[in-house]
């Protein structure tokens, strides 16, 4: 009997234990998910330069405490594994380069930060999507089997802003190539897509999606384009014509906004599918208080909506954090985590 009883209280403590364990998001729908996703950052310029520090930041275990401790829910990791991946079959990406990532990833988790690790920057692929088709699918073999074991908190993007020579039918074709090398080992990982050109809400309409219940579609938004990218060299000569724009928050400007959004939501709505506003930014050329009301009034109006959302981004030219001053851009900080 005292066996008996000892045998259920192991078994008892052990499914105890496995419960414990049990991964937070792993049975949620997507729509869950998404809302657990809530507030975030990008990483940007770290992992997405040709090589980290290029462009000025090399990431740092704080960061990701900082961010926590700010009151954010997830960071968004861009990538380019292009520049580590080798030319030719079978496209080894660099294990150097994958422990970089995995720290990143650990570092996100001990933090308790979701992460949206994505593709960012292949160049080649943008130039020459058929040319490229083989490698970019090689190295989704290659990140999928690697992260095959991570957390449902891990989530992939299988590409920022599909562009230039990738028109709308490649992608859905190339995409779909993707997803299904990322379902041979991750079965129901939260998969971000977005639609061509740059992510854009005008185009939507154009994004053909596979009967998968765990895909999470993204939008990225910087509209005005010569307000959030007055400045920005690589936005074109012309950008420095823009310099000096401002942003007000009136009814005209916000009501613009809240048309943008409604697009998307009702493309959300009519497909069933959640929104992630996965970059949203105004360059730091644009005087700060014009800064502040555009990315309070966006942030709201994708909350409002249910969308999740990642701020683009954490400590470079659109930085929300002052890496030099070791401080968060206060008004900047406001707008993003204020609730409602
Ligand atoms: C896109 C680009 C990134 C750029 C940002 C704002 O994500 O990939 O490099 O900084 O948009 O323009």
């Amino acid at each position: 009997m005292i066996r008996l009883l000892r045998l259920l209280c192991c078994l008892c403590s052990l499914c105890f234990f496995l419960l414990t364990m049990a991964p937070a998001h792993a049975a949620e729908s997507i729509f869950q998910y998404n809302q657990h996703l809530g507030r975030g950052i990008n990483l940007g310029n770290a992992l997405d330069a040709p090589k980290e520090s290029e462009w000025g930041v090399t990431l740092q275990a704080d960061y990701f405490r900082l961010i926590k401790e700010a009151g954010f829910d997830h960071v968004r990791l861009p990538v380019r594994w292009e520049t580590h991946c080798a030319g030719t079959a079978p496209y080894t990406i660099d294990p150097a380069f994958f422990e970089r990532v995995d720290w990143a990833i650990a570092e996100a988790r001990r933090n308790q930060l979701m992460i949206v690790v994505n593709m960012h920057h292949h160049e080649a692929f943008e130039k020459d999507p058929d040319g490229q088709k083989e490698r970019f699918l090689a190295m989704w073999r290659q990140i999928a089997e690697r992260y095959r074991e991570a957390p449902p908190e891990v989530a992939f993007e299988i590409y920022n802003e599909p562009s230039k020579n990738i028109d709308a039918q490649k992608w859905n074709d190339f995409f779909g190539e993707a997803l299904k090398i990322v379902r041979r080992t991750n079965h129901d990982r939260c998969v971000v897509v977005g639609p061509v050109q740059w992510n854009s809400i005008d185009q939507l309409p154009s994004l053909e999606l596979p009967a998968d219940p765990q895909l999470l579609v993204t939008v990225h938004y910087y509209q005005p384009f010569h307000f959030t990218h007055q400045g920005a060299s690589w936005a074109g000569p012309e950008s420095t014509k823009w310099l000096g724009t401002k942003w007000t928050g009136s009814p005209t400007e916000i009501a613009a906004i809240a048309a943008d959004f409604a697009k998307a939501a009702a493309w959300g709505e009519a497909h069933h599918r959640p929104i992630y506003l996965g970059e949203f930014g105004a360059f730091s050329k644009a005087d700060i208080d014009s800064r502040a009301l555009w990315t309070a009034a966006v942030s709201r109006q994708a909350a409002a909506r249910g969308f999740s959302s990642a701020y683009w981004e954490f400590c470079s030219g659109f930085g929300a954090y002052d890496p030099e001053a070791k401080e968060w851009r206060k008004p900047l900080l406001d707008a993003l985590l204020r609730r409602k």
